[in-house]
Parts: structure tokens; sequence; C-alpha cells
């Protein structure tokens, strides 16, 4: 797939194409569709309501590489008071975080220092942190700042591992001996030949192989995809294995499949949706729109159509 997200992201990041899709109303409608609003009180009826459904959320303020130490403080201001508000609310507090929006590119010791002011509101609320993996210049940063911050907070941290990296087994088998939680997805970034695979099926056959393994020895592991074949896999390699359902989580993206959520949940699997929200959606709205051509081809439309 990345012969084809490689382009668009590349289109993406012209300016012009940024200024047309945060004016135009027709692409709004589908910013709309993947993001639950632009602050947190927008956000939190969308969690109510699929809460009420029986699915669980992972809230992500939006926002990457920032520049200045003040702005990744006010991050973890959000991230904390999203933490308290969801536990106030009598709902898991469950929240996503990316380190390059805490400092990392200002140094590991402030990304780690702000991991960690997060990581104990979370252990004070009996929360969940969840540290989203970005590309692969950050890789190696992210990974070590993770296993120091787990070293402190065992049952509060947890990652992800992308299966479109070469390194994801090795990876994956380190986070099993140190029994840390992970969540398994393909990987939206475009990279390299030199790192990751550039073909579609070989970064499938990986995530069905390391779903296996962690499904069979992993630490409630989080399967998030929408692809049906792999969902379908997990299902029948769980029941094949006696693992029961409870021991794992499907996880998808808001306003991703939303029937194949529901058709998960009702037939008792543990459902959970990342739920973003926030002002700075551009990057994270391109990264959807690169994932499937039919998206691309609707934003080209309203672009050419003027
Ligand atoms: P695939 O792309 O093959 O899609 C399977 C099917 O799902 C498609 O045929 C389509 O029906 C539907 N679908 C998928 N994407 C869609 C879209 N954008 N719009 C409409 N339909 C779509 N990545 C990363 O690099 N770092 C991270 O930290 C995370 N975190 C994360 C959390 C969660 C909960 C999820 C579900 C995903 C991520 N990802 C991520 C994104 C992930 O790497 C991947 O890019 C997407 O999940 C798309 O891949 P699928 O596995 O869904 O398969």
């Amino acid at each position: 797939m990345q012969w084809f997200r490689r382009p668009v992201l590349a289109i993406a990041e012209r300016d012009a194409v940024e200024r047309f899709a945060r004016s135009s109303g027709l692409t709004r409608k589908l910013v709309d569709r993947f993001v639950a609003g632009e602050s947190l009180d927008e956000a939190l009826p969308k969690v109510l309501g699929l809460s009420r459904l029986g699915i669980t959320s992972t809230l992500d303020l939006l926002g990457e590489n920032v520049s200045t130490s003040e702005a990744a403080s006010a991050a973890v201001a959000t991230f904390t008071t999203t933490l308290r508000e969801l536990h106030a609310l009598g709902l898991e507090p469950n929240i996503s975080i990316k380190l390059t929006m805490l400092g990392l590119d200002l140094g590991d010791e402030i990304a780690f220092a702000n991991t960690v002011a997060i990581l104990e509101v979370a252990r004070e609320v009996g929360g969940f942190v969840r540290i989203d993996m970005e590309g692969s210049d950050y890789t190696e940063r992210t990974m070590a700042t993770f296993e120091t911050a787990h070293d402190r907070f065992p049952e509060e941290v947890g990652i992800v591992i992308q299966t479109y990296l070469f390194r994801a087994r090795a990876d994956v088998e380190r986070m099993m001996e140190r029994g840390a939680r992970v969540r398994l997805v393909k990987g939206a970034y475009s990279e390299p030949p030199s790192v990751a695979y550039s073909n579609t099926d070989d970064t499938d056959d990986n995530y069905r192989r390391l779903m296996r393994l962690l499904l069979e020895h992993g630490r409630y592991p989080a399967i998030a995809t929408h692809d049906p074949k792999l969902i379908a896999d997990a299902r029948a390699f769980a029941e094949a294995k006696g693992i029961p359902p409870d021991r794992y989580e499907f996880q998808m993206l808001y306003g991703v499949r939303r029937d194949a959520q529901i058709d998960l949940i009702s037939t008792g699997y543990r459902t959970r949706v990342y739920v973003p929200f926030g002002i700075e959606w551009y990057p994270y709205f391109t990264r959807r729109i690169a994932e499937r051509p039919a998206n691309a081809l609707f934003v080209l439309r309203q672009f050419v159509g003027g």
C-alpha cells in the first residue's frame, strides 16, 4: 500500500491542499466522520454514545511534532483533564498519546517527563495510557521511552507495534517477555523500503503471524484493524486455542467500519474505538485519506470541482 500512501501523503503536505481541506464544506463532512470534535466537550458525548452500545473508547488529543515546551505542557494538561473527566463520568479513563506531541523533537528527557506526568494521573484514576507509534524516524526512541516508563508504570502504559516494519517481530517478542500490553496495527506512515514492507500482502501476513503470537502468549493484546479477513482469523484462532474473549480486545478508528464495530460487540467481543478530537486534525485526517483510495478520490473530486 506504500505505492498509494506515499504520493497521497506527499500531496497532502502542500499548503494549498491543507488550506483547501480546511475551508471546503464537503471535505469538512469527511473530517467530521473521522474526528469527534474540536474540543473534549464535543468529544465526550460521542464517547458516551459508544458506551451506551457497549463499546469502550480511547481518547486522543490530535496534534504532533510540537516545537515548544509550552505546547507540550498544554498537551499534558489536556490529557490529564481528559483522564480525570472520563473518571468523573464513570467511563474508563483510557487515552492514546503521541510522544512528538509531548516534546520528543525537543529531547527525550522532556518527552519522558511529560509522559510520567500523565501516567501519574492515570495511576491516580485507575486509567490506561497507550503510546501511539509514529513514523520510523521515531520508532527506536519511542520504544526506549516506553520501556523506561513501563518499568515504573507496568499497569498503566502500553505500546503500539506496526506490522509493516521489518523490526516488528523482534519488538513483539521483547514486549511479550516484559509482559507489556501491545496494540497491533499495520502502520499508517509513508516508509522507505529499507525499513518496511511495500507490499500489502507481506504486511498482512506479518500481521496474522504476530496477532496469533500475541493472542496465544501476549498480555491482553489489542487487535487494531478493520480488515475483515484478519478479524475472522483472530476469532477463529482464539476459538480453536480456547482463548476466551476477555483476554484480548478489538480496536477500530472512530468513523471507520461502524457496521463491524456493532457486529463484534453484539457477538460478544470486546471492542474499543479510538476517538480523536482537537483542532490539529489535518495530519490525522490525511493518514485516513491515504489508507483508502475511495476516500482520496472523494477529496480529489471536491478539489478539482472547485
Ligand atoms: P486495511 O487498510 O487493509 O483496511 C481494511 C478495510 O477497513 C478497508 O477495506 C476498508 O473497508 C476499511 N478501512 C480502513 N481504513 C479506512 C479508512 N481510512 N476509511 C474508510 N475505511 C477504511 N497506525 C500507526 O502507524 N500508529 C498507531 O499508533 C496507530 N494506532 C491505531 C489505533 C487503532 C485503534 C487503529 C484501528 C488503527 C491505528 N493505526 C495506527 C492505523 C493503522 O496502522 C492502519 O493504517 C489502519 O488501521 C488501516 O489498516 P487496517 O488494518 O484497518 O486494514
